[in-house]
């Protein structure tokens, strides 16, 4: 047995509305391998309970794994705000936070992500105790600027898919974008003084970013 088929059998039961998510991201796109899977999403859903976040954002919903889980931890009055650009699957996020019992808590914003933080930027949102980032890799640094100023300070920045299958650790081809945005973002987190920051070898690595 691999070592992460075994962490995936020794860790919670999905819900039967994630295991629905799953399903229908297969049926519905080319894209599954994005969905952040059952070990990282109730890794997230502890995160946000043993932290007491009441506000949480998130950055590339995809289908709505990750934001269910991210919901899910949430206490009674708790809010996620997670953001897409693809419209085309509204449908089935909106599907899936209903069968999880979540609608209440969770606001879709459809749209590219940068101007929707922008929006938010300048209509003073109130801040977030925990921000999500698995939009476009490429895009991460801008992303990163755009929402420190909406995190409190003691607050949490996560950035998945950090390592990118090992190519960080390489001398990336020049039109290998999205590994010199990485690597690019991962220097920057390592060297910015305004956070504590530690990379976590889970799944395709997953940086927690706190502000001090
Ligand atoms: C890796 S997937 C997110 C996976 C999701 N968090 C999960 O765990 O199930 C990245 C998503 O980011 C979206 N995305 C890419 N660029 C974006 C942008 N500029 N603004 C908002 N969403 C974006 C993509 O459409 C895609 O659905």
């Amino acid at each position: 047995m691999e070592i992460y088929d075994y962490i995936d059998s020794h860790s919670s039961k999905a819900s039967e509305a994630l295991d629905w998510v799953v399903r229908q991201t297969h049926l519905r796109t080319n894209h599954a391998r994005m969905l952040s899977g059952r070990v990282q999403g109730e890794f997230l859903k502890i995160l946000v309970q043993i932290s007491g976040a009441s506000r949480v954002l998130e950055l590339g919903t995809f289908t709505g794994y990750s934001a269910i889980c991210l919901a899910s931890g949430l206490p009674e009055g708790g809010h996620l705000d997670t953001l897409e650009l693809n419209d085309e699957l509204e449908d089935v996020i909106l599907e899936g936070f209903e069968r999880a019992g979540v609608s209440e808590k969770i606001t879709l914003h459809l749209g590219d992500c940068k101007q929707t933080l922008e929006r938010m930027r300048k209509e003073g949102t109130p801040e977030y105790d925990i921000v999500y980032m698995d939009a476009n890799k490429r895009e991460y640094s801008e992303y990163y600027e755009l929402v420190f100023d909406l995190v409190r300070h003691g607050g949490l920045i996560l950035a998945d898919n950090v390592l990118w299958d090992g190519k960080v650790c390489q001398e990336p081809l020049p039109q290998d974008k999205q590994t010199v945005s990485i690597a690019r973002f991962n220097d920057m987190v390592a060297s910015d003084t305004r956070v504590e920051s530690l990379i976590l070898p889970l799944r395709d690595g997953l940086t927690l970013i706190r502000k001090l």
